[in-house]
């Protein structure tokens, strides 16, 4: 990928095989610089991740006379305030301001892409959750703003609350009318189908548990300017807000994000809230102001990863190819639409997984319960949908006595015989799975260990070990067609050193590294000299969220774009100074060459100044080709498609439904890589952040609407001892990307992620065994001890 410029020294023209041996040549220039894309490089804050240096904003050195702002929370699931008496939180020691609704400046209803999210819910008003803001406040001290935010009195009148997506369905409460795709006639699928199985599926929800939790520094400026520190994947959006409920335009506010402890979603949409209540208290104080919520209130009132509820009934042949499939999904919003719409739309789409489904009718229901907002959450729905076809999957292969990996292979799409559209009328074009999944089976050996492992379970009656080998096919672009937009700004200084920004928030992701890594390549100059700045509205405006796994593919291509820009300008003035033709105009790693003449790129660009060049460029890239009809249910909504397969093994202890990971191989497809290091750090984490979600991670609420799980004591993520003791993870060799995405290269934020549906899947094979593979096991998720035990205990009283 890197380009070669032969032209510039002694060492690059001499013939291959004689540069391999000779060792004695003078100069020797450096083919890439150091750090260009394609390079394993360590994330651009790596050393300060773990020295602690990095800066948060809560770390940040905020104003003299910073105030420290607090929220009061609902105690109640669904009710009308009556009262709210606030005279003893108002004179708290400490406390300077006190808001509730009705010192709201400008709009009241912060709903992102829909109204239902009222800022702070006033007297009259109506409480949806356990959770919701009645008022804020600011203290001098943020001991003192948590101390004083306990001592509201709030009376309600109740009001019946639905808590679970049934009551929710049976009362048909949604928070957006239901979206329905379809292909053939499913009903006359299923009729004249071989073999025919009905199931229900819940699928669980997921807290974000960024270790960050959610923060905001609002500083006010002169003209009722308000500068935000906020963390953030959308600076743009939050600025927006923050103008809306001061009702300032949004000249008058800036948005900075330098980096966030971890988002995974959580922090697209629900980031504002505290941002405006923050902006709102500094304008009235005129101090600067911070809201950072404790651990526990953050798990109350932000969403999380929506629970889903699956039903299907599926239609196939004696081989396990399905014919026909009707399906429903029912994603719990929680109380308002949030990015509900586009959430149960991607677990639509993603409800095919990697499979042709020939005749097929799909319904998503956006159900509306008396809980918090869901919101984002790396996959975006997409899990959720996979998570119901790969249930049916598994439901086929025990049906048809065929092995799962199998009945997976003989679904998959593929260029032939007319099996490559999708039921939304996409078609698939680059087929990378049929011969990733047989590379994986070779590498993970999984023929031979699923011999053995009938071997094993044969001879074990306590034990019983399950294998599962499972696809992800993950659809690239935001399917809201406008956000596929991004905007870079580059500055060369006279030194040759390199300011770069561009709208994509660094999350961890390791964004920054790459976008950094574009321009290094584009420059020929090491990454050394290139500095990507926070990521603020005032330099890029207009932004998009740093989401749907989009950041490097278009953030990467408009600071492409900028460097583009400014070395064509760079490259006309050397013609013109130099009265040379472009071909004599050579960038070389950390060198320009003009004719005969070698020039530093520091020496370069400041006689490029000297002469009256401009030095800066912006940059901006729009997605192509991509498009969805709602009416119609039909389009191409993704640029291309991300893959990948794992292999996980299990061992199940039937008697207390224990249970551990023992192996995990992993083959992904990242196209070209832009820093296999990076992308390699994202399949590992995403793989077991989906780990987490199907098996640990279980949230509770008691019989008032009441968040239980709300801390990492009664909600468990995986720990660094449930990392799989073998996990072998390989990127997908000698696979660019078929369409011109930058430097030919894949997303990898999220599509990892799902890949953790073969451990569910291998320990639905485990207890499965019990019952001779015949009977596929109900294993609802998280798949936790509990719910392996029971599954383990229906088998086992089946049998007996
Ligand atoms: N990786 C880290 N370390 N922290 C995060 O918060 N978020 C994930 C993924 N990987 C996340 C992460 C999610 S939800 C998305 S959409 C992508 O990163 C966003 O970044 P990208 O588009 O630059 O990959
Ligand atoms: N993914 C993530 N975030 C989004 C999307 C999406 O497809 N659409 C709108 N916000
Ligand atoms: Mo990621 S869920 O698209 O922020």
């Amino acid at each position: 990928m890197p380009e070669i410029n032969e032209s510039n020294t002694v060492t690059n023209n001499a013939p291959a095989a004689t540069s391999a041996t000779t060792t004695t040549t003078t100069t020797t220039t450096a083919t890439t610089p150091a750090g260009s894309a394609g390079q394993a490089i360590a994330h651009e804050s790596a050393a300060k991740h773990v020295s602690g240096e990095a800066v948060y904003v809560d770390d940040m050195m905020a104003p003299t006379g910073t105030l420290h702002a607090y929220v009061g929370l609902s105690t109640v699931a669904h009710a009308v305030v009556s009262s709210m008496s606030l005279a003893a939180v108002k004179n708290a020691e400490g406390v300077v301001d006190v808001i509730t609704r009705d010192d709201i400046p400008g709009i009241v209803d912060i709903g992102s892409v829909f109204p239902g999210d009222p800022l702070m819910v006033g007297i009259g008003d109506t409480v949806e959750f356990h959770g919701q803001v009645l008022f804020a406040l600011a203290a001098t001290s943020y001991a003192a703003a948590r101390r004083a935010a306990r001592l509201a009195k709030i009376e309600y009148t109740a009001l019946p609350a639905h808590l679970t997506i049934e009551e929710g369905l049976a009362a048909e409460s949604f928070v957006r009318p239901a979206h329905y795709q379809s292909r053939g006639n499913a009903q006359e699928g299923l009729r004249t189908a071989d073999q025919r199985l009905q199931g229900e599926l819940q699928i669980g929800g997921q807290e974000q548990m960024y270790l960050e939790g959610q923060a905001s520094l609002c500083v006010p400026e002169e003209d009722g300017g308000m500068l935000v520190y906020s963390s953030t994947q959308n600076p743009t959006e939050g600025q927006k807000l923050v103008a809306e409920v001061l009702k300032v335009d949004l000249h008058k506010v800036t948005v900075d994000t330098r980096r966030m402890g971890g988002a995974f979603g959580g922090k697209e949409t629900h980031a504002n809230q505290w941002a405006c209540l923050a902006a709102i208290l500094a304008r009235r104080t005129r101090r600067a102001v911070k809201l950072r919520l404790a651990r526990g209130d953050d798990m109350r009132a932000t969403g999380k990863r929506h629970h889903f509820l699956s039903r299907y009934d599926v239609g196939f042949d004696n081989e396990g190819q399905i014919q026909a499939l009707d399906l429903m999904l029912a994603g719990g919003c929680g109380m308002s639409p949030d990015l509900s719409d586009a959430i149960v739309d991607r677990a639509m789409f993603h409800s095919d997984n990697a499979y042709y489904l020939p005749q097929v009718a799909i319904a998503g229901h956006r159900v509306k319960t008396n809980t918090v907002s869901n919101t984002a959450f790396r996959g975006f729905g997409g899990p959720q949908g996979m998570v119901a076809i790969e249930d049916v999957i598994d439901a086929i292969a025990r049906s048809t006595g065929r092995d799962p990996l199998d009945v997976r292979k003989s679904n998959l799409y593929s260029a032939e015989g007319g099996r490559d559209v999708t039921h939304y009328g996409q078609t698939i074009e680059q087929h990378v799975l049929p011969m990733l999944m047989e590379r994986l089976e070779e590498t993970s050996d999984y023929r031979a260990r699923r011999e053995s492992i009938r071997t094993f379970n044969a001879s074990n009656s306590v034990l019983k070990k399950g294998i599962a080998l499972t696809p992800v096919k993950f659809g690239i672009s935001f399917t809201v067609q406008h956000l596929n937009q991004a905007g870079a700004l580059l500055h060369v200084y006279t030194d040759g050193s390199v300011q770069l920004n561009h709208g994509g928030t660094e999350m961890g992701q390791g964004l920054y590294t790459k976008v950094a890594q574009v321009v290094a390549q584009e420059l020929q100059i090491d990454i050394s000299n290139i500095r990507c700045t926070a990521t603020r509205t005032d330099k890029v405006p207009n932004t998009s969220p740093t989401a749907a796994s989009s950041g490097s593919d278009i953030n990467g291509m408009a600071a492409l774009d900028a460097a583009r820009t400014l070395r064509q300008r760079l490259i006309a003035f050397a013609c013109e100074h130099f009265s040379v033709a472009e071909d004599a105009v050579v960038f070389s790693p950390n060198q320009v060459s003009v004719g005969e003449q070698a020039f530093t790129f520091a020496e370069f660009v400041n006689l490029a100044y000297r002469q009256r060049i401009s030095l800066s460029a912006t940059g901006f890239y729009r997605t192509p080709k991509i498009h969805y009809d709602r009416e119609t249910a039909s389009g191409r909504p993704f640029y291309y498609f991300a893959n990948g397969a794992a292999v996980s093994e299990v061992v199940v202890d039937t008697l207390t439904g224990e249970y551990r990971v023992e192996r995990v191989d992993i083959c992904h497809d990242v196209g070209n890589s832009l820093n296999p290091a990076i992308d390699i750090g994202q399949i590992e984490g995403g793989f077991i952040q989906g780990m987490g979600w199907l098996t640990s991670e279980e949230l509770a609420w008691d019989t008032s609407g009441r968040l239980t799980t709300v801390g990492p004591a009664t909600y468990k993520i995986p720990a660094i001892g449930d990392t799989p003791p073998i996990f072998n993870v390989e990127l997908l060799p000698d696979s660019p990307n078929a369409e011109a995405t930058i430097f030919r290269s894949k997303a990898v934020g999220e599509p990892p992620l799902m890949l953790a549906i073969s451990v569910w899947s291998a320990l639905r094979d485990a207890i499965s065994s019990m019952a001779d593979y015949r009977v596929h096991p109900k294993l609802d998720t998280p798949a936790t001890p509990e719910r392996v035990l029971m599954a383990c205990e229906s088998l086992r009283s089946r049998s007996s």
